[in-house]
């Protein structure tokens, strides 16, 4: 069965029982996305994702039953990418109910469309089950419902929280709960042991059903959501891994026209490297059609990364022409049909790709004649050097050192970074899960934002209200409630008000609290009904009592520490957003 027989047959399968086929969004999670949860995810990483607020009770204009294909892309697994299984960008085939079907609807349908339908055999189908701890109770329904479909008992393995419940661990505020993971037994001759989460040689998962119906809160308390959901995700490359009976990801058809041009231009061919190439040249091709282009923060940075791994793996394999445009055309042929939109920016890709690409080979071969000269284990500084001189990031200076048997001193190194990023004010950023990143900007954007707002209430009046906002790493944008154009007076009175209260470096606090009591203590903020019960809010003022602070809103951070890293705010532009709303630009510099 091809890609593209899957992903018909699943929207199908799914369409035939009610379901309404979304669009793949983009790898880049909207605002809202972003700011549902406490924490900042800089890509779409699950098919869930997108659909954040609609698990959390919104109602979406579709229906209650969705299906769709969805780009996702996760860094955490980078350093197993060259293995059999693992990418960095993939497609997941997710269905979902928003409150409406439950356990044994979802899992007797991922049942039939295995057994039925991808003609799996049924007795190499192996599943797991939450076992229960003290947040949630032993996940009977959907064992029973899996004894039910005809899955026998000595099939059904139960694990904890590190291994059946989403997002897995549990530990981030969000929409939650329990999972049932379905394996295929890739070797059902093995005498290895049968532990299908533990023995990733023999079994491999397939597929996931999410039972959501909890919202961690931020002090690491359950509630119940207003509605229960389901949230399932396929991998599209492993499920055609299986199909394909193919020995990885790279055999199937997604990958082998990437894999043959790419032994076609050399003769040192290595399984890690090529496979390196192949997935991290893909994930470049979606992220730039998406619109990142390199760059050395957020998004720009992975994006960077990945292209320079790429670079580095290709001259391993000695492939020095400049190979990347090229492709990035046989990635774009290959789904075509699927992402029209790749076709639209070919070009762009293109030279974007170029772009990067001489920039990095210049400084490559420079900084590997560096990195020869170093005797013995790498210093923090000279990893650092590299990094500063060179464009090396840490992550290929260890790589380099791994080949040559050497250590990297990261944390000098990492102490080094700090120290300079400090030093030069310029825009850090701290990561956390391989994904999650607050940027230092973004932060001080955000806070600029709140200062702002309860600025342009002093000014104008409280019938001021946020109506939305957008934060890049060069400016705010602003949309609030007011009917008349700003005079230049009162632009200039909003950015003094805001500029008064940065000299005053006052401190940023956060605390969660009882959605009545911060109504009570007069917080504002467009984003209250996403946080149920307790809410978070951010505050600003000299004092911790928050019913004192010049600044309350409701926020999902991030933030400054305080105010005064915020830098010189001035106001840019001032226009109209629609009839009744008001749009300011805005800028800060350190
Ligand atoms: N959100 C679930 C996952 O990614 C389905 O595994």
């Amino acid at each position: 069965m091809t890609s593209v027989e899957l992903r018909q047959k699943y929207l199908k399968f799914f369409q035939g029982r009610d379901h309404k086929i979304i669009p793949s969004a983009s790898l880049i999670p909207s605002e809202e996305v972003e700011l549902a949860g406490t924490e900042r995810v800089l890509f779409t990483t699950a098919g869930m994702h997108p659909l954040i607020p609609y698990l959390m009770g919104k109602s979406h204009s579709e229906g209650t039953r969705l299906v769709n294909v969805q780009k996702c892309l996760r860094t955490d697994d980078i350093d197993e990418v060259g293995d059999a299984v693992h990418n960095t960008f993939f497609e997941m085939l997710g269905n979902w109910s928003l409150g409406d079907y439950w356990k044994e609807e979802a899992i007797t349908w991922s049942y039939e469309f295995m057994v039925n339908e991808l003609k799996l055999d049924s007795k190499r189908i192996y599943v797991s089950v939450f076992a229960g701890d003290n947040d949630a109770p032993f996940d009977q329904q959907s064992y029973d419902t899996w004894i039910k479909v005809g899955i026998p008992e000595d099939h059904i393995f139960k694990y904890g929280k590190e291994d059946n419940w989403w997002p897995t661990g549990g530990e981030k505020p969000g929409p939650q709960g329990p999972d049932t993971e379905m394996f295929y037994d890739l070797d059902p001759r093995s005498k290895s042991p049968i532990d299908p989460s533990a023995n990733s040689q023999r079994f491999v998962e397939i597929w996931n059903d999410v039972f959501m119906e909890y919202e961690r809160q931020a002090d690491g308390s359950y509630t119940p959501l207003k509605q229960r959901n389901v949230d399932t995700g396929m991998g599209l490359e492993r499920m055609l891994t299986v199909l394909q009976k193919a020995p990885s990801i790279y055999e199937t058809d997604v990958f082998l026209p990437l894999m043959k041009k790419i032994e076609d231009m050399t003769d040192f061919f290595s399984d890690s490297s090529a496979r390196i190439v192949a997935d991290h040249i893909r994930a470049a091709v979606f992220l730039i059609s998406d619109g990142v282009s390199p760059s050395n923060v957020e998004r720009g940075y992975i994006l960077r990364r990945l292209i320079r791994r790429t670079i580095r793996h290709a001259s391993l394999l000695k492939i020095d022409q400049n190979f990347l445009s090229e492709f990035s055309k046989v990635v774009i042929k290959t789904y075509e049909n699927i992402y029209p939109d790749l076709v639209e920016h070919q070009q762009l890709i293109s030279t974007e790709l170029q772009k990067e690409e001489q920039k990095f080979k210049n400084a490559l071969a420079q900084g590997l004649k560096n990195f020869e000269k170093i005797s013995g284990n790498i210093s923090g500084q000279q990893a650092f050097d590299l990094y500063q001189n060179f464009g090396f990031p840490i992550e290929l200076t260890a790589e380099l050192a791994k080949e040559k048997n050497k250590k990297v001193d990261l944390n000098d190194f990492e102490k080094l970074l700090k120290v300079h990023q400090n030093l030069s004010k310029s825009q850090s950023q701290k990561t956390k899960g391989g994904l999650a990143v607050q940027s230092d900007i973004a932060a001080r954007y955000h806070t600029a934002t709140h200062l702002m707002h309860q600025a342009l209430r002093d000014e104008l009046g409280s019938h001021v209200h946020q109506t939305g906002s957008h934060i890049t790493n060069e400016r705010l944008r602003f949309d609030f409630s007011h009917d008349a154009k700003l005079t230049d007076q009162q632009i200039q009175k909003v950015e003094k008000i805001v500029n008064e209260k940065i000299k005053k470096n006052l401190p940023v606090h956060k605390k969660s609290l009882p959605k009545e009591i911060a109504d009570e203590i007069g917080a504002i903020g467009l984003f209250r009904e996403k946080y149920g019960d307790l809410v978070n809010i951010y505050y600003i003022g000299e004092s911790d009592d928050p019913k004192i602070a010049y600044s309350k809103e409701f926020c999902g951070g991030p933030h400054a520490k305080s105010t005064g890293e915020i830098g010189d705010f001035k106001i840019i532009k001032e226009e109209s957003a629609g009839s009744g709303i008001r749009r300011i630009y805005a800028t800060i510099k350190s």
